[in-house]
């Protein structure tokens, strides 16, 4: 439930001890070889020899361990080693058809190629790009190939990389590596019977090898399967992320460090966000502001006209009238169309910026992309689709660094969500951009900057806005009005890389969505489900109609227990009676494990009724006997959307 107190809804990342014993005596390494038949490791080695000591480590243990090298082709190596093209996700579906052909399963996967001794990686879009391909989209494509190929045996995915997090404060981060954290976060989402662990490495001294010890508690860390998600080694310890609500003694005293008729610059800034803090600059400061989005507004000339021959509703009309709202609280406005990520146009911004107002005192950058058009499953994302995530945040964000040319600011916030941390089913990229700013305010901190990246929560504009988002996930967004009540108090808050902004408790959020525990109120019932209070149906707009077939009864039943509501009508609509993204994780692994189906996550989007459901779960199965009717059945089915 919401916090009431905004001062209650901040948390920092911080890091505890939490040191694992080295348990590799061949009862425990056992385990999965006896539950899954053929289990094996696959490791995706990396070119500085950890993954290679894993790998020999294993088989001394006398585990089956594969090792998976970049290479130029999909390809069988000599000792028992695959190689594969790391852009071209066919090479990642030819590698997991042909382990299954022979009858292997993998149940771990080390992914390893983001450890690398690079140290001191310029902030560069091909710096950037380079790491993207060996961590994000490797990582991606594999597990598309994994779906794909229909595996659903359980599975630990471990992302091992360098550079990716920051514990002591005196690593050099590489944000590019940090997009595979945001992913890491979705995949048991979208795909319940994988787990997976980000684990940060700290690269030996060129000249010292990689540990022993470093290689044993790596294969303890998926031997035991601790709980946590997030972990790192230093020296002789083992870190595990978490996140701490801000200390009583963190709590803001000075004055909030906004100046008088100062000059800020909001990428997004005709956006929901960047608009809301728009105003509150011109009501309390006169700010003098700078609006940037790819869009922009036509001729101040022009505007008049424009206002007279559109309606109300029109989109441009609707910015033309906050413009003028700002400017008659007091502020000066430039609006600019500039794309963020494009270096030429966000320098002729800041230049015109500078030519008109003088200087320029703080940034928000509140530029991305929300929304539907952020929500894709990982089954369904294409590059494009990351792409157009990265445009905003990863490149929009290295470019405005080199477009401020060393500009002396009291504050850059760069607009994260709390997605970086909590997920959300569709979210990979978006996740994933997300990281990639927390990362990045890390390293511009480290490096003397006043950057901060705030990982918001959901911010909720009116009440259509509401009801759209489904009962619950409503009840936790945050109104524009809390929203400029937080942004005062981050601002106050003084140095800090990373803050995060949750109105409900961040420790049980993550404990659900991450750690996928049982929510705390609820013992676990005979079947392993939560038992949730029952509520009656609320009221909605749709008459209730109880399940006609066995199918959708069982439907309706699941539904029931996992939205903790008495009844369900065949045409209630899901997010209506108070679903979201990531209650929809637990129905999809039911309807999974109950009728042996891979529904496509879109169906519970497009048709998110008990009908719509039982409609999806006939057509796949017989679409399934047809083709096990049919020569060359299996493989078709692997190109189609089961
Ligand atoms: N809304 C939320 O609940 C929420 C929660 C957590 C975090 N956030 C973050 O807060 C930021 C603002 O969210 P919002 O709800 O205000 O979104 P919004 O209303 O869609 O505004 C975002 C603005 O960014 C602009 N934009 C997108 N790509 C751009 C680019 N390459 N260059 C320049 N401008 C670009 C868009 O304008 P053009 O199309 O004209 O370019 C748009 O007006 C986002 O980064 C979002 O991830 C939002």
């Amino acid at each position: 439930s919401k916090e009431p107190e905004v001062t209650r809804w901040f948390y920092l990342p911080s890091w505890k001890r939490a040191d694992l014993p080295i348990v590799l005596e061949a009862k425990e390494v056992e385990a999965d070889r006896a539950s899954v038949p053929g289990a094996c490791w696959l490791i995706f080695e990396d070119g500085e020899g950890l993954g290679p000591q894993i790998t020999r480590r294993l088989r001394e243990l006398a585990k089956d361990a594969i090792p998976v090298i970049p290479g130029t082709r999909f390809a069988r190596l000599d000792g028992g080693a695959y190689a594969l093209d790391p852009g071209r996700r066919e090479d990642y579906l030819a590698l997991i058809q042909d382990l299954r052909a022979q009858g292997r399963t993998p149940t771990v996967i080390l992914h390893l190629w983001n450890v690398t001794s690079d140290g001191r990686v310029p902030l560069t879009a091909v710096a950037v790009d380079a790491a993207q391909e060996r961590g994000f989209y490797s990582l991606l494509f594999l597990v598309q190939a994994l779906g794909k190929a229909a595996v659903t045996t359980p599975l630990q995915i471990g992302v091992v990389a360098t550079h990716m997090l920051e514990v002591t404060g005196e690593e050099t981060l590489h944000p590019g590596k940090a997009t595979a954290l945001g992913l890491c976060r979705v995949i048991p989402q979208e795909y319940p019977h994988i787990t997976c662990r980000a684990v940060d490495v700290p690269t030996p001294a060129p000249w010292a090898a990689w540990s022993k010890g470093l290689v044993d508690r790596l294969i303890t860390e998926f031997v035991l399967k601790p709980p946590e998600v997030t972990v790192a080694y230093r020296g002789r310890h083992r870190w595990v992320q978490r996140f701490e609500p801000l200390p009583e003694d963190h709590l803001p005293t000075g004055p909030v460090r906004l100046r008088k008729r100062g000059v800020y610059l909001i990428t997004g800034g005709l956006g929901r966000i960047g608009l809301v803090l728009a105003e509150h600059l011109a009501r309390t400061v006169q700010a003098r502001l700078i609006l940037v989005g790819r869009s922009g507004l036509p001729e101040r000339a022009a505007w008049e006209a424009w206002l007279a021959t559109h309606d109300e509703e029109d989109r441009t009309s609707h910015r033309i009238r906050q413009v003028q709202a700002l400017e008659a609280l007091g502020a000066e406005v430039m609006v600019a169309g500039a794309d963020v990520a494009d270096e030429a146009q966000m320098r002729a911004v800041i230049a015109q910026a500078r030519e008109r107002f003088g200087t320029l005192h703080g940034v928000i950058h509140a530029a991305g992309i929300v929304g539907e058009a952020s929500i894709r499953a990982i089954q369904e994302t294409d590059p494009a689709d990351c792409e157009q995530q990265f445009r905003a945040k990863v490149y929009g964000s290295l470019m405005l660094e080199q477009a401020l040319d060393g500009a002396h600011l009291d504050f850059c916030l760069l607009q994260s969500s709390l997605a970086s941390i909590l997920g959300g089913l569709g979210f990979a990229a978006y996740a994933a951009a997300n990281s990639f700013l927390d990362a990045l305010a890390h390293r511009r901190r480290a490096d003397g900057l006043p950057w901060t990246s705030v990982d918001w929560d959901g911010w909720r504009f009116g009440e259509e806005h509401r009801a759209a988002m489904g009962r619950v996930a409503a009840d936790l967004t945050l109104t524009p009005e809390e929203g400029v009540r937080a942004f005062d108090h981050l601002l106050a808050l003084g140095d800090l890389p990373q803050v995060v902004v949750s109105t409900g408790d961040l420790q049980a959020r993550i404990a659900r969505w991450v750690r996928r525990e049982p929510p705390a109120e609820a013992g676990p019932s005979r079947d392993g489900d939560s038992a949730k209070a029952q509520h009656p149906r609320p009221e909605l707009g749709t008459a209730y109609v109880p399940p006609r077939t066995d199918l959708e009864q069982t439907i309706a039943e699941m539904w029931q227990k996992v939205l903790g509501i008495e009844r369900v009508g065949v045409y209630d609509n899901f997010f209506e009676l108070g679903g979201h993204s990531l209650l929809a994780t637990q129905l999809i692994s039911q309807l999974r494990d109950t009728f042996h189906v891979e529904l496509p996550l879109r169906d519970l989007f497009e048709n998110p009724t008990v009908a719509g459901l039982a409609e999806s779960i006939e057509t796949v199965r017989w679409a399934a006997q047809g083709m096990q009717a049919a020569p060359g059945a299996a493989d078709e089915r692997e190109e189609g959307e089961l």
